[in-house]
């Protein structure tokens, strides 16, 4: 079996060497080509001359041995790889990685490659826990390196617990998951814009009419859509929600500022995903300073926001264009208007009012409808599914297919 994959293992200095030499075995007879880079400490514990026969590869360690006089090598070796596996890291690699050093010859190539990075740590359970591995792994998950979790038991220091690195058939499990989600890239060059969480409309600097929209819907939309390789901007309402990795987020408070955020990014769109619950209503005067209590009642008068779905509706040329409709009863009659009225492709529907769906939590049962007359409905799934299946039914419309 050939998968044309190359996979550079970076071995650094711990115990678990030894069952890195396990792993380039593994890797190579499932297919993949491996070669091997050391640092001086993982040579400590087994020779390079195990590596270069399990990969059948040379093995690289030295920055100044440069063999061929036609490259540099761990130049060549940063572009060559399909992904970066560092395994074991220690706490040690994972510090110089997650801070720029580049003083040997596996993290010189790390700063140099531009390929996926998996870290499959395994060292001591309190250097494990401690607050500095931790951040500089914290860091690294947010540059994008994936992690591949040590499992629990007894160490070869003595101590039992977190730190023992991951077992070399887990490891290929995740190579083998990496690029089976990398040959998935079905919206690779596409551009996706998702709206997500409420608007804020301001009475006053301290008081404003919001609802209670999380941005968990839009966010996992985005986490999704980039995972399938799209270029994602994600139009964000307030949210204490992290950044999906990748994607571009441009915060907001009110439904004008999202209005805006919006139309400067349409035309470039080949995919909008309107989750966001827009505030229908603003307060008509927004006062400069806070408005003192009287002894009565108090009106406001509300006045309506701009409809960003229609607008999109009416201006749309190329764009697919799915809306969101939470609703409380007669879900699909409002739903399949709403589709209409907006000129929408799909519309993605849910009853609030039913436990487990809408508002705040990590789960979601949908209906969609599509311009086409198809319909889905979901089961109670996560919002992580939930997104998943609304964009395999934009990519139908995206691809001008329909389901029989
Ligand atoms: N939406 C929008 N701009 C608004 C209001 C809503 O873009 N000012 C979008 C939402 O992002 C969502 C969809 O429209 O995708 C919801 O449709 P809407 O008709 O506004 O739903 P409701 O607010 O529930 O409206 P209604 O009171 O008509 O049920």
């Amino acid at each position: 079996m050939s998968s044309n994959k190359n996979i550079l293992l970076c071995v650094t200095g711990g115990i678990a060497v030894f069952k890195a030499a396990a792993l380039t075995s593994q890797i190579r007879q499932a297919g993949y080509e491996v070669k091997v880079m050391m640092t001086k400490s993982a040579m400590e514990f087994v020779t390079p001359l195990t590596f270069q026969t399990l990969s059948r590869n040379p093995v690289y360690h030295d920055t100044f041995d440069e063999k061929d006089p036609s490259g540099v090598a761990h130049i060549d070796l940063a572009d060559w790889a399909d992904l970066v596996v560092i395994a074991p890291a220690t706490a040690n690699s994972i510090g110089k990685l997650a801070n720029g050093i580049a003083d040997d010859m596996i993290s010189t190539t790390l700063l140099a490659t531009t390929a996926p990075i998996m870290i499959a740590p395994a060292m001591n359970v309190h250097m494990y826990e401690h607050p500095a591995v931790f951040s500089n792994m914290e860091k690294l998950a947010d540059f994008g390196c994936r992690f591949i979790e040590p499992g629990e038991g007894l160490l070869a220091c003595g101590y039992v617990g977190k730190g023992r690195l991951a077992e070399p058939v887990e490891i290929l499990e995740a190579i083998s998951a990496f690029f089976k989600e990398a040959d998935h890239q079905v919206l690779l060059n596409k551009h996706v814009l998702i709206t997500a969480g409420p608007t804020r409309e301001h009475i006053d600097p301290v008081r404003f009419f919001s609802n209670r929209s999380t941005g968990k819907m839009g966010y996992a939309l985005a986490e999704a859509a980039a995972s399938l390789g799209a270029k994602v901007t994600l139009v964000s309402g307030p949210s204490v929600l992290k950044p999906p990795f990748g994607v571009e987020v441009i915060p907001v408070e009110t439904a004008e500022e999202m209005f805006e955020a919006v139309m400067a990014h349409y035309a470039d769109a080949d995919l909008v995903i309107k989750s966001a619950a827009v505030a229908d209503y603003r307060p008509k005067l927004t006062y400069d300073s806070k408005v003192k209590k009287s002894g009565g009642d108090l009106s406001v008068e509300m006045e309506r926001t701009k409809d960003i779905l229609k607008e999109l509706g009416r201006y749309k040329t190329r764009q697919i264009l799915v809306g969101f409709a939470a609703e409380t009863d007669d879900v699909e009659r409002y739903a399949k208007d709403k589709l209409e009225r907006k000129n929408l492709d799909l519309i993605v529907a849910n009853d609030v009012s039913q436990k487990g769906s809408g508002f705040e939590g990590d789960t979601n049962q949908v209906f969609i409808y599509g311009k086409d007359g198809y319909e889905r409905k979901s089961a109670l799934v996560s919002k992580k599914q939930v997104a998943e299946m609304v964009l395999e039914e934009s990519l139908r419309f995206m691809k001008g297919l329909n389901k029989g």
